[in-house]
């Protein structure tokens, strides 16, 4: 009876830790460009650690946030604006609001998406003709 009742009450935690989770709203960490973004879509969609969120999505974006300072300022606007571009382009997709979305489909979102995001924040401008090329050798 006991062992009956915890079964149901663990199954009722589940399932209310995983309604809590898919309804986790990641759209002001989007708005903001925050690489914490990546932990809160892993968590959204139960993608673990391999999963593209935290394997890449957050390690990329770790990555040029802690080399911003090696860019000039035009260069750290661009980071911060590309970040919330692919963030963004995530959060308004129909996969953000499915919840069988497998988490390798937001790693080809945001690849379709990089292009766009980078030369509409000014890849062309900013980054590709700095002074002595100074940001693109930092992304190479
Ligand atoms: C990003 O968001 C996290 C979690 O909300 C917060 O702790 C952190 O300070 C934010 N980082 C920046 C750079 O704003
Ligand atoms: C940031 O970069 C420095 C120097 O390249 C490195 O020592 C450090 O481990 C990096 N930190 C993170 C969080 O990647």
């Amino acid at each position: 009876m006991i062992s009956g009742f915890s079964t149901i009450a663990t199954t009722v935690v589940i399932l209310l830790c995983i309604t809590v989770a898919q309804g986790t709203d990641c759209s002001a960490l989007a708005s903001a460009g925050n690489c914490s973004f990546y932990d809160c879509l892993s968590a959204k969609f139960s993608c673990g650690q391999r999963g593209y969120p935290l394997f890449r999505g957050r390690r990329y974006c770790c990555r040029f946030m802690n080399q911003s300072e090696s860019f000039t300022t035009a260069g750290q606007a661009w980071i911060t604006n590309v970040h919330k571009c692919l963030m963004q382009s995530i959060v308004n997709s129909a996969l953000y609001n499915d919840a069988n979305t497998h988490c390798s489909e937001f790693g080809n979102l945001e690849f379709e998406n990089r292009p766009k995001c980078y030369i509409d924040n000014g890849f062309c401008t900013n980054i590709f003709l700095s002074d002595q090329c100074q940001n693109f050798n930092q992304i190479e």
